[in-house]
């Protein structure tokens, strides 16, 4: 998944190019920034930095992590003068390092779908002892819409589902991608989250929550 997404880095934009999504996108690039007033934040699995853009002119600080280093110099050039304000770090969402000051955000965009289902609760485990009681975690990413997204290749044991994808040097990648249901994440967060919110565009879910 890490090396995928290193080697994609200058190609992954295209997927904000896909004109059928282009109205659900604008929508969402208002919507977000407004969950996160003035918030002390994290962006998981940040990449090239598409919502930090949006993110940067709504929050207090941001901290940006990714595994890859190739995504972040696409990040940085996209951002220009503002990617001085971002804190990039490169880290593994598994293991997120530990802030002095508990963040009161978290978001992480197209992440999620690729968190096999046997690592998912781990994952928000972590991300909660990064956060404060109260803070919002907004989690957005594909639905599955025929004609538009890339077929489901396959299914294992455990339920992922996995996509072939193709980079422009001609390398086919067997990638993990998820599309779970609003059910599946309430389910999810018990324990963790309150004030489960599941909201649908067209092209894409997010799911808020506010932590406990
Ligand atoms: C599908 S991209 C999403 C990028 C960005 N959030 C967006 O919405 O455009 C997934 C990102 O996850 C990063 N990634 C993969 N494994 C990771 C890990 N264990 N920890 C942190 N980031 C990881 C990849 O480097 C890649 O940038």
């Amino acid at each position: 998944m890490k090396d995928y997404y290193a080697a994609r880095a200058r190609e992954y934009d295209k997927i904000y190019l896909k004109p059928e999504r282009q109205q659900d996108l604008r929508a969402l690039e208002a919507w977000l920034p407004a969950k996160f007033p003035q918030r002390s934040m994290i962006e998981i699995a940040a990449g090239t930095g598409y919502w930090t853009q949006f993110l940067i002119k709504s929050v207090q600080s941001l901290v940006a992590l990714d595994a890859a280093n190739e995504t972040f110099q696409v990040a940085r050039s996209r951002l220009g003068v503002q990617a001085d304000q971002v804190n990039w770090v490169i880290g593994d969402a598994y293991d997120i390092p530990q802030p002095v000051t508990p963040y009161d955000g978290a978001f992480a965009g197209f992440w999620f779908s690729h968190v096999p289902i046997s690592r998912q609760r781990e994952f928000l485990t972590g991300l909660n002892k990064v956060l404060t009681p109260g803070a919002t975690v907004v989690l957005l990413d594909n639905l599955y819409v025929e004609g538009s997204s890339t077929p489901i290749s396959e299914l294992d044991d455990e339920g992922n589902s996995y996509q072939v994808r193709l980079l422009s040097d001609g390398s086919q990648h067997c990638v993990l991608k998820n599309f779970p249901t609003e059910t599946h994440m309430c389910e999810l967060i018990e324990g963790l989250g309150k004030q489960p919110l599941f909201t649908r565009w067209q092209y894409f879910w997010a799911f808020e929550y506010t932590v406990v």
